[in-house]
């Protein structure tokens, strides 16, 4: 599975050149591709691609009525079949924390969402009905140095043991060169990609390569 976060990036325009190239690029592939873009960029998404290959990055946990600037599951779901929830950077400039993100996950399964529950170690507290983890060390996050695929792996193998999840992806630096290095582990299903993802062809490339 390789996982799209486009974070706050791009307009609708840049998108629009963006999934011209990838839909060149990418070739025919038994790997799951899910892409993350901005919630403006969702409709024009589902456009372009099947809803099971796009996702959110975050979710409201209160539902449809007054809660001014939130988006909702059944808004999302419209859109979208998966949702990251839990990011380091939502939990920390955003303050969400594990109360709150729990209640994300029990929102967006009830929609028939998937989350992609982010963690920064073994030791993040995993909501119940999380299948899939994406384990982020926050110093490997756009900084240019990866996890070792080592640490990783035994990090994934930890979280499945303490967890009844079915996935784990490793994030955080991840790009063309080093990504076969990760997926091929045993415990690691794939991989939660940003900064690379934004560029098309490195992204096909990080497909190709997984
Ligand atoms: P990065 O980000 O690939 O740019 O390090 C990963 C993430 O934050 O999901």
């Amino acid at each position: 599975m390789i996982v799209a976060n486009w974070k706050s990036n791009k307009t609708l325009v840049e998108a629009k050149q963006w999934l011209g190239v990838y839909k060149q690029q990418v070739e025919e592939n038994k790997k799951t591709v899910v892409i993350c873009p901005p919630f403006t960029l969702l409709s024009a998404f589902s456009q372009e691609l099947p809803l099971e290959q796009i996702g959110a990055q975050t979710v409201s946990s209160f539902g449809m009525g007054a809660y001014t600037g939130e988006i909702n599951t059944a808004q999302i779901a419209e859109f979208a079949a998966y949702v990251i929830i839990g990011h380091s950077e939502r939990r920390e400039y955003c303050r969400e924390d594990d109360a709150l993100l729990a209640e994300k996950v029990k929102v967006a399964t009830q929609a028939g969402l998937t989350p992609i529950f982010c963690v920064q170690g073994n030791e993040t507290p995993v909501p119940q009905g999380v299948k899939i983890v994406a384990y982020e060390p926050i110093w490997a996050i756009g900084s240019g140095k990866a996890e070792t695929p080592e640490h990783a792996e035994e990090v994934a193998a930890e979280i499945m043991k303490k967890n009844n999840v079915e996935v784990v992806l490793y994030g955080g630096s991840v790009s063309a060169d080093n990504v076969h290095s990760f997926t091929q582990m045993e415990h690691i299903g794939g991989v939660l990609v940003g900064g690379a993802s934004l560029d098309p062809h490195t992204f096909s490339q990080i497909i190709a390569h997984a």
